[in-house]
């Protein structure tokens, strides 16, 4: 089969990495692809939001499956193209997809059909929000509408930050029409878990649990990031905690999409805080994150495209997972979230090559005359398994020590919230 995979991340790195195990593939491409899909597939120039351009290229190809990574071209209608062109893709429709292209949507959604969700309101003048946090007790959590990259959540805890971060948005205009209406909402406390299930119509099949670092620093400091570590499975979800996700969450946004006519086929992120009254639901994503996927896809057993192929068709499907734990530190550059650097040589790739038991998947990367130069915010993800956290964490680490390039930042405590609280 040939296979397609829309996206130039970390995430698409893995599922390229995931998907070329597969006996069923016989030719990979990837649009665009960084320095790392290279290895694995052909990389096609391509951008993921030109979906009339990725269409052609596919029926051109005969491509006979595509899987989409990031939420930009799934919210622009690439699904829907594709579908009307006999084309078959992993990824929702365009009105689905609303569930992570409008903050707005998605919680009036959860609202009406019961998905626990932190208490908001919604705002299109910025006198209005002010005069509405006044009152509303600090820290407060202010949230752009549209698409942001992770970019657009402002947790403040003083008025005064809260007033920044309504005027950034909806008055400086800081992230154009994505901030001109905002979700304002209650803080919850707790920790969080990404639960991501494969899901087409009414049938869904959870992946494995992780857990996202979001935060720039050490500490959950600094500014929200698209996620600068990951690690599966997450302790935090027990049995118990699962079962409530199931039934609270995934089941009656399934019965909502339902009711709304919304066919939905793809992957389905929920992003939740584990609250003390119980899971609730931070944001939808209707992909697989980044750097989540990284390590999920890394305790996924078998032959996925395989998987894929059968759950998109309709046929029941089961997974099998590793059991051991696998851990994702992103590698990223000076000035990232805000203005990453770029162009800077990479040194140290070739001698983790070897090493077992971990994997380095690119991001932001590029290659130029036989060698990898930075491209971007996100540039590598070091990933290792082992048998337990704390051994996955030390190999991940240890490896990061051989990789250097200039102006190189990362987080040293991914997975430390769970070492700390025990397991
Ligand atoms: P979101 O893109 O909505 O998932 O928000 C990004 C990050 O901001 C989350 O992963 C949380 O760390 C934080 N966050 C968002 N909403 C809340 C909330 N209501 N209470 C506390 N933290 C939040
Ligand atoms: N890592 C969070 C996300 O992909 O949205």
């Amino acid at each position: 089969m040939k296979v397609l995979v829309v996206g130039n991340g970390g995430r698409e790195h893995a599922i390229v990495w995931k998907l070329a195990q597969s006996k069923k593939v016989e030719k990979l491409y990837c649009a665009r692809g960084n320095a790392g899909t290279l290895k694995l597939a052909e990389n096609i120039d391509i951008d993921p939001t030109d979906i009339k351009a990725l269409a052609d290229f596919a029926q051109r190809e005969g491509i006979d499956f595509t899987v989409v990574g990031p939420e930009a071209p799934l919210v622009a209608g690439l699904a829907d193209e594709f579908e009307a062109r006999g084309l078959k893709v992993f990824g929702p429709s365009r009105r689905a997809s609303m569930l992570e292209g409008s903050k707005v949507f998605a919680k009036r959604f959860m609202q009406k059909y019961g998905v626990p969700t932190a208490n908001f309101e919604v705002f299109e003048d910025p006198v209005k929000a002010k005069r509405f946090i006044k009152d509303f007790g600090m820290p407060v959590v202010i949230k752009a509408d549209g698409l942001a990259s992770g970019k657009g959540v402002f947790v403040c805890h003083t008025l005064e930050e809260a007033h920044q971060a309504i005027d950034r948005l909806m008055v400086q205009k800081s992230l154009g029409e994505a901030g001109s209406r905002v979700v304002i909402e209650e803080f919850l406390s707790g920790e969080e878990a990404s639960y991501i299930v494969m899901l087409n119509g009414e049938e869904y099949v959870p992946l494995p649990t992780s857990q996202d670092h979001k935060r720039l620093l050490d500490g959950d400091k600094g500014p929200n990031t698209g996620g600068m570590g990951a690690y599966s499975p997450n302790p935090f979800v027990g049995e118990e905690v699962e079962k409530a996700i199931k039934e609270r969450i995934i089941e009656r946004l399934i019965k909502g999409l339902r009711e709304e006519g919304i066919h939905y086929r793809g992957f389905l992120y929920a992003g939740l805080m584990l609250t003390e009254e119980g899971p609730k639901v931070l944001e939808f994503n209707v992909r697989l994150g980044d750097p989540e996927a990284q390590p999920l896809l890394m305790r996924i057993r078998g032959d996925f495209l395989q998987t894929l192929l059968d759950f998109y068709e309709g046929r029941r499907v089961s997974l099998d997972f590793d059991p051991r734990c696998a851990l994702c530190v992103v590698l990223a550059s000076r000035g990232y979230p805000e203005k990453p650097e770029d162009g800077k040589p990479i040194e140290g790739l070739e001698v983790l090559e070897a090493e077992e038991n971990l994997v380095v998947f690119h991001a932001g990367t590029i290659l130029k005359e036989g060698k990898v130069y930075t491209k971007g915010g996100r540039v590598l993800n070091v990933c290792a398994w082992g048998e337990s956290l704390q051994e996955a964490r030390e190999r991940a680490y240890r490896a990061i020590e051989k990789i250097r390039f200039e102006g190189m930042q990362y987080r040293r405590d991914i997975g430390m919230r769970a070492l700390r609280a025990g397991f």
